[in-house]
């Protein structure tokens, strides 16, 4: 077995397990020396190995194959030797495991055959039970034996963002029909979100049955709403996707962007970890959701391509500025940039586990 991790499965004596891990630490706000540190898209085109292996295998494919999505999944951990890894999939592939008619088109996104836009379209949503997604636990259960000690993230798209897609038929920047039948039929839009909660938390439940420690929830368009907006159409939706692992004890991320005037709500609704991107500082992000919750983010994706000096400046400042909050896991504000340099990322790896031997420097003293 090739195991990432020092720690075999074997003699994990439950003091070294995921669940004692940095990144379940201080999502639970007991943080460690330093933050853990993952990245949104850490598997995927940035690496060589990845895009070797996805060699004339559709996406989708891709996803339902457990070695191909056991070894994607570890080649992040494997190369950066991040904290955690994110579990290899996508947020629409319950949606097809539910007969949904799309496909992952390179370079675009989702593209949906048939949209949904009336009632009659909500009979092709149904249920989705972990049955229908056999090849996510068995993923799940491989990579779990495989990681040791390093925690494994399960994940799901939010109702609104999957919403999105459905409604839209592909990848949206005004999200107008969405919000056309939001705001046009109030009825059909809870009805349509009350299915994808179901579809969405039944997602995250299989991956957290299955031996994930943490899940997230990728709610990534829904800062195209305001506040008033979310609660009122959003929020009960995803209270519910989240709701479906309370009883599981896996430490719940929620994250979107452009929500800085949606962190407290995002918050209200069931989540231990807010995710927050790079348009607000942490400081200012935790201020906002209060002392109930750890952060996680937040560097800019396109900082990576600055020269080294300027993203450790900015890597720095970050840890500096998630000390000051209940908890802190280190990301990036969205996802890895297809055309980001990997060499980048370990370096950011390495400076932050450096860190934990550094003496702590007061954000005072950067005038902060
Ligand atoms: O490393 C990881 O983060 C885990 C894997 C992961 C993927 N998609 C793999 C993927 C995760 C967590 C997602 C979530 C996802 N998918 C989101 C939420 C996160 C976010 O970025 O906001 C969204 C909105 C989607 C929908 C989606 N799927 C998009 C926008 C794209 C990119 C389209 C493109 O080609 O630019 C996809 C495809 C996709 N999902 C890829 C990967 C690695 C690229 C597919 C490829 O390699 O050809």
């Amino acid at each position: 077995m090739s195991g990432v991790t020092n720690a075999s499965p074997l003699d994990d004596v439950s003091t070294t397990g995921p669940r004692e891990s940095l990144l379940v630490q201080a999502a639970r706000r007991n943080p460690g020396a330093r933050p853990p540190v993952w990245f949104m898209r850490q598997a995927g085109r940035s690496l060589p190995e990845y895009r070797s292996l996805r060699q004339g295998i559709p996406m989708l494919e891709s996803c339902r194959r457990p070695d191909l999505v056991t070894e994607i999944t570890l080649q992040p951990v494997r190369r950066h030797g991040v904290d955690a890894a994110i579990f290899f999939s996508d947020i629409v592939v319950p949606l097809a495991a539910v007969g949904i008619d799309l496909d992952i088109v390179p370079g675009v996104g989702p593209v949906v055959a048939q949209p949904i836009r009336e009632r009659a379209d909500l009979d092709r949503l149904i249920p989705l039970d972990a049955d229908a997604v056999p090849y996510v636990t068995e993923a799940v259960q491989m990579l779990v034996a495989e990681l040791g000690e390093t925690p494994l993230i399960g994940f799901a798209g939010a109702p609104f963002t999957l919403a999105s897609y459905l409604v839209e038929g592909g990848p949206s920047k005004n999200h107008e029909r969405t919000k056309a039948l939001m705001y046009g039929d109030e009825e059909l839009w809870h009805d349509l979100c009350r299915r994808l909660a179901q579809i969405s938390g039944a997602f995250l439940r299989t991956q957290a049955a299955a031996g994930a420690s943490a899940v997230q929830l990728f709610d990534s368009w829904v800062g195209a709403l305001p506040r008033a907006d979310y609660e009122r159409y959003v929020a009960p939706h995803s209270r519910q996707a989240l709701g479906a692992v309370a009883d599981l004890e896996v430490p719940r991320i929620h994250f979107g962007v452009g929500t800085g005037e949606l962190l407290p709500a995002m918050a209200a609704v069931g989540a231990e970890v807010v995710g927050v991107d790079f348009r607000v500082s942490l400081a200012e992000a935790s201020r906002r959701i209060g002392p109930d919750h750890a952060v996680q983010g937040n560097l800019d994706p396109a900082a990576l391509f600055a020269p080294w000096e300027a993203i450790e400046a900015r890597v720095r400042t970050i840890v500096a500025e998630g000390r000051r909050t209940p908890g802190h896991v280190f990301n990036l504000g969205h996802g890895v940039l297809p055309d980001t340099d990997p060499g980048m990322l370990t370096r950011v790896v390495d400076l932050i586990h450096e860190l934990s031997h550094e003496p702590q420097i007061e954000l005072s003293d950067q005038g902060i």
